[in-house]
């Protein structure tokens, strides 16, 4: 079965075929960033405009690199929410005019879902075949815009057992990447610098909220914000690198110890995570340890499926066209 997905929920323009939910055929992702950047975060304006304009070339180009024809699709998946709404419409709009043109069958399907699900694909000419994840599992999306923990019996039957009370994690990177001059996006110019930044000397609190599965990142945003501004009342030199690391160490201790617990506390053996923070060098090493250590599978996707895309749209949309439990 043949999928073509369309994803468009933020500043990215993305569409991807993918057969039977798993193989990837064509993977296209055009991202608004450049034209956001001066501002410090996506202004949804500019993001939807530049969707409008690059939805027809992204789409051609899916279907061209997966030398699939329009006529050979078995369905169209498209991400139907969250996002900026302005955005949203474009990707939806696009769909439906694109199935009922051509009488093929059209689904919504949740981007958050998909981010999870994006542990199940595979890229064509990958290899070997990697292993599919077993459910039940515990999920958590770590993005700009979200951190949630969910506890996933399959795809039908999931549960949100935890979320952020304040800031997502990517959010905060985002937020104080800005605090130390670092610009837009945080998350990776962040995760770089902590890798050279090891020290002692700073600890930041980042709430733990016992007894639930919560989370809060606007402390530790603020104890940054406030000792960027002490250094700076007393003209000196902040230690960028040393303030990087620290404040990564105490993210990613929350991120890996709530996810664990929760994986216990669950019985389940398979944890899957998803969202642009996914990408991050220190929570992938951390969590793959800690699973490591209690024997729990740990599967993050391939990075070009962390940050948004719609080969998830398209690999989860199969499975909702088929009307089946993975
Ligand atoms: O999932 P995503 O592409 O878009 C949303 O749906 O939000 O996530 C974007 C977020 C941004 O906040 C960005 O700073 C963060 O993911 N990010 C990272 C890394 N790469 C991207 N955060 C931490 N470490 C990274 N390596
Ligand atoms: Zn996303």
């Amino acid at each position: 079965m043949i999928i073509l997905g369309i994803e468009t929920s933020c500043d990215e323009t993305a569409a991807s075929v993918v057969a039977n939910g798993r193989d990837i055929l064509s993977h296209v992702v055009s991202s608004s960033l450049v034209h956001h950047k001066k501002y410090g975060g996506i202004i949804p304006e500019i993001a939807s405009r530049k969707q409008l304009e690059s939805i027809h070339t992204v789409v051609d180009e899916a279907l061209k690199t997966a030398r699939k024809k329009i006529s050979q699709l078995d369905g169209v998946a498209v991400t139907a929410s969250p996002g900026l709404i302005g955005s949203l419409l474009v990707g939806i709009s696009f769909a439906q005019g694109l199935a009922y043109s051509h009488n093929i069958p059209l689904v919504k399907v949740d981007h958050i879902m998909a981010h999870i699900y994006a542990n199940f694909l595979v890229f064509q000419r990958t290899s070997g075949r990697p292993q599919t994840p077993e459910l039940p599992a515990v999920g958590l999306i770590v993005s700009g815009g979200h951190t949630n923990l969910f506890f996933i019996k399959n795809f039908r039957s999931i549960e949100l057992i935890g979320q952020t009370r304040d800031d997502a994690a990517g959010e905060t990177y985002d937020k104080v990447s800005r605090i130390l001059g670092l610009g837009y996006p945080g998350g990776p110019a962040i995760d770089r610098l902590a890798q050279q930044g090891k020290n002692t000397e700073f600890t930041f609190p980042c709430a733990q909220l016992p007894g639930s599965y919560d989370f809060s990142f606007s402390g530790i945003k603020t104890a940054i914000y406030y000792l960027a501004h002490h250094h700076k009342d007393h003209h000196n030199k902040l230690p960028v690198k040393k303030i990087a690391y620290s404040f990564q160490k105490s993210v990613v201790d929350v991120l890996v110890k709530k996810t664990i617990d929760a994986c216990q506390r669950k019985k389940a053996r398979t944890i899957l995570v998803g969202g642009g923070v996914a990408a991050n060098s220190e929570l992938r090493r951390r969590l793959l340890q800690a699973g490591q250590d209690q024997g729990i599978k740990v599967f993050f996707p391939d990075l070009r499926l962390c940050i948004d895309n719609a080969s998830m749209i398209a690999g989860l949309g199969f499975h909702i066209i088929q009307q089946q439990t993975i």
